[in-house]
């Protein structure tokens, strides 16, 4: 697989995470995360950024570089195929276009610390592809007091997506059987929930269905040991 180069009406970072810093739309969602522990933006990822990334993933698949997600840090697909069913990969630098995202994701990083005093350490964040019948059942994302993953980043990449196509995210209100809100995976979509608050489940898709999803984590350590592996 050849690394593209970035395409010429790709943003540079500050122009990317602009829809988000805009008219106090940051400040916004540091409310919105105190106060209910959600928040969603229809236009959270600026159009380029988005072609960029739906490009991207079309040629990580085409490259057959994705993987059947687990669950948690077990490795027992068979117990995770009842529970959710994506393929997954893993951000990382090596590629521009993935570079960049993480660069927004650095920018984010910076302000959620300062506007809500959380300390967060690092984002880790993968693409995320559901097949049609595709699903992810009613989990917390870190178990309250892990001290894992602290603030979760969910971007969808779907063009033309039309009620009935299902894969709603489904978010709720701590043990409360209905969803508080359903918000559907179009593409640009950007949604921000604290990981160990916020219940939530993607609902069976009725067709394929792409997304970053990541994670801002605290600095863990467990056994002595510094942010211990997967
Ligand atoms: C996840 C997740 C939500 C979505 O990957 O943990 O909850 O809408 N994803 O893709
Ligand atoms: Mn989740």
């Amino acid at each position: 697989m050849t690394d593209a180069p970035l395409p010429n009406d790709l943003p540079d970072t500050h122009q990317t995470l602009a829809p988000l810093a805009n008219a106090g739309r940051l400040d916004t969602l540091a409310d919105a995360l105190i106060e209910r522990g959600w928040w969603a933006d229809p236009n959270g990822l600026e159009p380029a950024m988005l072609k960029a990334l739906q490009a991207e993933l079309q040629e990580l698949m085409e490259a057959d570089r994705l993987e059947r997600a687990g669950i948690g840090r077990e490795l027992d697909f068979q117990l995770a195929g009842s529970v959710r069913r994506d393929s997954i990969v893993w951000l990382n630098r090596q590629r521009p276009v993935q570079a960049l995202f993480l660069d927004v994701m650095e920018a984010l990083r910076l302000r959620l610390n300062r506007s809500l005093f959380l300390g967060l350490f690092e984002f880790e964040g993968h693409f995320a592809h559901y097949p049609e019948g595709g699903f992810y059942k009613r989990h917390y994302d870190s178990f309250r007091g892990a001290a894992n993953r602290l603030v979760s980043v969910v971007v969808y990449l779907n063009d033309g997506w039309q009620p009935g196509d299902g894969g709603e995210l489904a978010i709720y209100r701590d043990d409360q059987p209905e969803p508080e809100t359903l918000i559907e995976p179009r593409g640009g979509t950007l949604v921000v929930f604290l990981s160990e608050e916020v219940p939530h489940e993607v609902l069976p898709t009725q067709r394929p269905r792409s997304s970053i999803a990541g994670w801002f984590r605290l600095n863990a350590s467990i056994g002595n040991q510094i942010d211990p592996p997967r």
